[in-house]
């Protein structure tokens, strides 16, 4: 569905060029969900407004390629990415009420976006935003439709987002952070929603988030940021059983219920984009790092079936070493 290879974003800033996402590769198949996890900062956000190449100046693309049902997104003309956005990938963000126009209905809003697409006629728009919103579990929904979006809680609003979102019949949904702004019941519902919708709907989903708590609830595979790097990439049961990399590890141990509060586990913080350490970029916040860290930018390492790490200490030995593998 989904093939992003050696993604390369940056921004260009009077200090010099900072790598926002630095050398990104994933895929995504047909109905799968892959989470992506990582701090604040880690290249989550420009990595989907670069699927969707909506990457404003001074940022740019500088590099890789993004294929999309065999069409690569990045060698198509404006208009056909306009196309391409809202019908066939669908961007559903963290902030609900800065996505919906506050002057217009949400019913108004829906119906204009199936309308653009020729998703429907003037004749059945307004049953077909009924059943949309339905479709996200909206009570009341030909009422609702009627609303305007500050009338709506913000649980509401994100349901109307994902019914906006679903109106064209997208194979992609990118979600990011789309539950970080309401309160954990309102959350556990949009997820559970989102879910069942993407497994009806046979949705492809990328799922952004920095909480692993999530990913371990919805996520088929996980890929986890650090410093613009995705740095283990994996089956979501195998990385979170059996972390590979140090960072994956910490950003485990400091689940809430695993010990300690949110984070707090790794010491330091996340190194500027404009300063990254050279070697590893974990190196000065490692607890296992190694001599060659602060030098080697480490190369993905296959740990297991489908599942790779950056990271030395899987390094093969030397030839001709005794190392124990
Ligand atoms: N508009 C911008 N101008 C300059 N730098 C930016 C801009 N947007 C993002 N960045 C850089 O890209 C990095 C990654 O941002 P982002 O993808 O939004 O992180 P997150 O993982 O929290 O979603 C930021 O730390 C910042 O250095
Ligand atoms: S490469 Fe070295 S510094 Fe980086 S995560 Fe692995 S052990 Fe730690
Ligand atoms: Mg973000």
């Amino acid at each position: 569905m989904l093939d992003v290879a050696h993604l390369t974003t940056v921004f260009d800033l009077p200090a010099g060029p900072i790598p926002a996402v630095n050398d990104v590769s994933f895929s995504i198949a047909p109905g799968e969900t892959l989470g992506l996890v990582g701090e604040s900062g880690s290249g989550k956000s420009v990595t989907a407004m670069s699927i969707m190449r909506l990457v404003q100046p001074p940022g740019r693309i500088a590099g890789g390629r993004i294929a999309f049902r065999g069409r690569d997104l990045l060698s198509l003309t404006e208009s056909e990415m306009r196309a391409v956005r809202g019908a066939e990938i669908a961007l559903i963000f963290q902030e609900p009420m800065t996505a919906l126009n506050p002057v217009f209905t949400v019913g108004d809003q829906i119906a204009e976006t199936l309308l653009v697409h020729r998703r429907a006629t003037k004749a059945d728009v307004g049953g077909r935003v009924v059943a949309l919103l339905e479709s996200v579990r909206v009570a009341n929904a030909a009422l609702r439709a009627g609303d305007y979006p500050h009338q709506l809680s913000g649980g509401q609003r994100q349901r109307v987002l994902i019914a906006m979102a679903l109106a064209c019949r997208p194979s992609l949904i990118i979600a990011d952070e789309p539950t970080t702004a309401l309160d954990v019941t309102i959350q556990a519902e949009i997820l559970d929603l989102l879910r069942e919708r993407q497994r009806t709907l046979q949705l492809s989903l990328l799922l952004i988030t920095h909480d692993l708590g999530i990913i371990a609830e919805i996520a088929d595979r996980v890929a986890v940021m650090y410093a613009g790097r995705i740095v283990e990439h994996g089956p979501v049961r195998a990385v979170l059983r059996h972390p590979q990399h140090p960072y994956t590890r910490g950003l485990l141990a400091s689940m809430p219920g695993r010990g300690g509060g949110r984070l707090q586990a790794i010491e330091g913080v996340v190194p500027s984009l404009g300063a990254l350490p050279a070697g590893c970029a974990f190196h000065p916040r490692c607890p296992d790092r190694l001599a060659a860290c602060a030098t080697i930018v480490p190369a993905a390492f296959t740990v297991g079936p489908s599942h790779e790490a950056r990271c030395l200490l899987h390094r093969e030995p030397p030839a001709g070493s005794h190392g124990a593998r």
